[in-house]
């Protein structure tokens, strides 16, 4: 049984629990310690903030989701950034609706985010600065010919091509998620802490978890 409890009464703590964090009943604190989560899933592949689940709605109206890498976050401009190709069923439905969500849970802390953002693809130097920092092993699955999720009738049809596809740049796209609401959940025994930051109104609150 998992030992993950999702109980709104106070709990009796447990031995051999992790510890409280400082941030447990401080608002300014908890949306600090979630972005400074947020940092270290760019830079530590063994996080789990690492791989998020990323929500987009589809041309019909209804909600899809995936894991992506997360390749960068600006905790002062309040953006995070992943990187996708421009033929993928996520771009589309992107261009035609920038509003998404974002998942994240940490089992080590018990910690949730739930992010509301607006997706922006990434142009000029921006997008440069991207393609640049990529290495030769990302680039390769930009390079394969066919759409990302293009039917085939055999997996051996799959083809790659650097020079037809500029070294995969030519379907290769940084998107940024300007992050409005980050929706805080912290599961502790003495009593579960939820918050809800909004940053476009610049305001926070405690919520019943
Ligand atoms: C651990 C993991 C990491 C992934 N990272 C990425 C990524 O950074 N970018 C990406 O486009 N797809 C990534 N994928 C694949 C996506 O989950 C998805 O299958 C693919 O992008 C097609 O999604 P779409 O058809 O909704 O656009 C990843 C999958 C897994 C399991």
């Amino acid at each position: 049984m998992s030992d993950i409890e999702f109980d709104q009464k106070p709990q009796k703590s447990k031995s051999g629990g992790p510890p409280i964090l400082s941030c447990y009943d401080d608002l300014a604190a908890s949306c600090a310690y979630g972005w400074s989560m947020l940092e270290r899933g760019v830079k530590d592949r063994k996080a789990a903030f690492h791989t998020p689940s990323v929500a987009t709605i589809t041309a019909s109206g209804s909600p899809t989701i995936r894991t992506l890498v997360l390749r960068g976050c600006d905790t002062k401009a309040r953006h995070l950034r992943f990187h996708t190709d421009t033929r993928s069923g996520k771009i589309a439905e992107l261009q035609a609706n920038p509003k998404g969500a974002i998942h994240f849970y940490d089992a080590g802390t018990k910690i949730q985010l739930r992010l509301g953002v607006r997706f922006e693809m990434l142009r000029g130097p921006d997008y440069d600065a991207a393609w640049q920092a990529t290495r030769p092993m990302s680039r390769e699955c930009y390079q394969v010919t066919q759409g990302p999720g293009s039917p085939i009738d055999t997996p051996q049809e799959v083809r790659f091509d650097a020079a037809t596809t500029q070294d995969g740049e030519a379907h290769f796209v940084p998107v940024r998620a300007h992050v409005e609401t980050m929706e805080w959940l912290y599961l502790a025994a003495r009593g579960h802490r939820r918050a809800l930051f909004d940053f476009t109104q610049d305001t926070q609150s405690w919520l019943v978890p």
